[in-house]
């Protein structure tokens, strides 16, 4: 039998077992896992040598806004920036939110995200459907879920933006959901209060002597914690699939394993690997506002609780929430904690980061890191046996991985389109030597080889899969 592709000698890691094996491709899929597949089975057109690497499922970077309007400007990785970064970083798939604008249906905020994405992606992709106006869109989610589209986004707060959402609206929303097998994204803050911080401290007084640190100031833990805990209640009553976004704090991670304990098996959390590895005192840099994403980096003790709440499975996917922006459009702030565009890079560095303040400083496995960064998020968003695994009939979809191998972060050499990097000069091994997608070299020897268009939309069923 001849193969298209063979994947040699290397450690391939499932998040259920690691084991030496090699992998066949014919085609886009995985057709073979096993030892001496190249002796005992035939040729291939192509042998990648994986010795000394890992073989890892790509990585699904399930929140990501490419080419996002937000604050005053436009996020400044698209798609072809934005996923030429994800296939250096080893993520072989990405979810947008297609947000609606103004009086926008659900349809056309779909229609808008796929002419950003067809033709450019140079990864496949979905998309959450962001519920705005609950009233107009609630009869359009049944549709979203038969196109392959049944995850869907409520924001408590950017009120600002048009995107905010009520309790009642959240309410309606996981009702919906388990009415239709889909799931509720929600990003939590406790809006009103937030207001009524950020007024305090919005003066020219503070903003002068604390400039960006009032971004954190004004986001204390509880912010978070009051909103999970109220979205929380509302998936309890309601029954619906509930997944928490971009999960900063301490307090937030237990009031999510409490949920868990108290048998709530409908609810989820992700955290972003920016809560990880920067804390709070960014801010107080010369370039602090560079930092400011929404919700803020926390705090050291945060940190080291998500990271124990990633291993314990409360926190159940790491993603990037990446939103980039360069140094001018950071600019737009002009010393105005409440006008910097907000978001981080991340793309390019989620797997790097994981894995080296994940793995490296064992503070998990590498099995660890393929559940967080690749098979959760496969199996919880809905991409079904397809994506997520090294298994047969699955995608194939590849990253290989020196162990050792460290690369000095710069933004100057990097795909993402931004002028700065928020891990600047940082060390970091678990960059992608060799990414596929679906089949076909995207990334070889650690540089983009892949082709504009190649990556296609994945519709997706029955989210929210323990
Ligand atoms: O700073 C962030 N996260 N920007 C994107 C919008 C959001 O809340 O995810
Ligand atoms: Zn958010
Ligand atoms: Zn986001």
């Amino acid at each position: 039998m001849s193969f298209d592709t063979i994947i040699t000698g290397g450690t391939v890691v499932n998040a259920d077992k690691s084991e030496k094996a090699d992998v066949a491709i014919s085609g886009e899929k995985i057709v073979k896992v096993g030892r001496n597949i190249a002796k005992t089975n035939g040729d291939a057109a192509r042998v990648i040598d994986a010795k000394g690497c890992y073989v890892i499922p790509g990585a699904i970077d399930v929140h990501v806004h490419l080419a996002l309007p937000f604050c005053g400007t436009t996020s400044s990785d698209d798609y072809n920036s934005g996923t030429k970064a994800a296939a250096r970083g080893g993520v072989t798939t990405v979810i947008d939110f297609a947000i609606p604008y103004g009086e926008e249906s659900l349809h056309d905020a779909v229609e808008n995200w796929m002419r950003k994405a067809d033709g450019i992606a140079c990864v496949d992709y979905a998309f959450h459907v962001a519920v705005t106006k609950w009233d107009r869109h609630k009869d359009e989610m049944a549709d979203m879920v038969k196109k392959g589209l049944p995850t869907f986004k409520q924001f408590m707060i950017y009120e600002r933006e048009g995107w905010q959402s009520d309790d009642r609206a959240m309410f309606g929303c996981l009702e919906k959901c388990k009415e239709l097998d889909g799931m509720l994204l929600v990003h939590a803050e406790s809006p009103r209060v937030l207001d009524e911080l950020i007024a305090r401290r919005h003066n020219d007084a503070d903003m002068k002597k604390y400039g960006a640190q009032l971004h954190g100031f004004t986001r204390p833990n509880f912010i978070e914690a009051e909103a999970i805990q109220r979205a929380v209640k509302w998936a309890e009553v309601t029954g619906g699939k509930l997944y928490i976004v971009h999960m900063s704090t301490a307090d937030g991670t237990d009031i999510i394993q409490d949920a868990h304990k108290r048998g709530l098996s409908n609810v989820f959390a992700e955290t972003c690997v920016q809560y990880l590895v920067l804390d709070d005192r960014k801010f107080a840099e010369p370039d602090g506002h560079l930092y400011a994403c929404c919700p803020q980096i926390k705090k050291k003790p945060d940190q080291e609780r998500i990271w124990k709440g990633i291993k314990k499975d409360t926190v159940c996917v790491v993603s990037t929430d990446t939103c980039s922006f360069t140094r001018e459009q950071k600019a737009m702030w002009e010393g105005d904690f409440t006008k910097i565009p907000m978001g981080l890079p991340g793309l390019e560095t989620l797997v790097p980061l994981v894995y080296t303040h994940g793995v490296l400083k064992e503070r998990f496995n590498m099995r660890t890191l393929v559940e967080k960064c690749c098979a959760a998020p496969a199996r919880i968003m809905g991409f079904g046996e397809r994506k997520g695994a090294i298994k047969k009939g699955y995608d194939a979809d590849i990253a290989i991985i020196h162990p050792k191998k460290k690369i000095k972060v710069d933004h100057a050499t990097m795909e993402t389109n931004t002028d700065w990097s928020p891990y600047q000069g940082w060390n970091l091994a678990g960059f992608s030597r060799t990414t596929l997608s679906r089949g076909k070299v995207i990334v070889d020897d650690y540089k983009f080889c892949g082709e504009n268009g190649w990556g296609k939309f994945q519709p997706r069923k029955s989210p929210g899969k323990r």
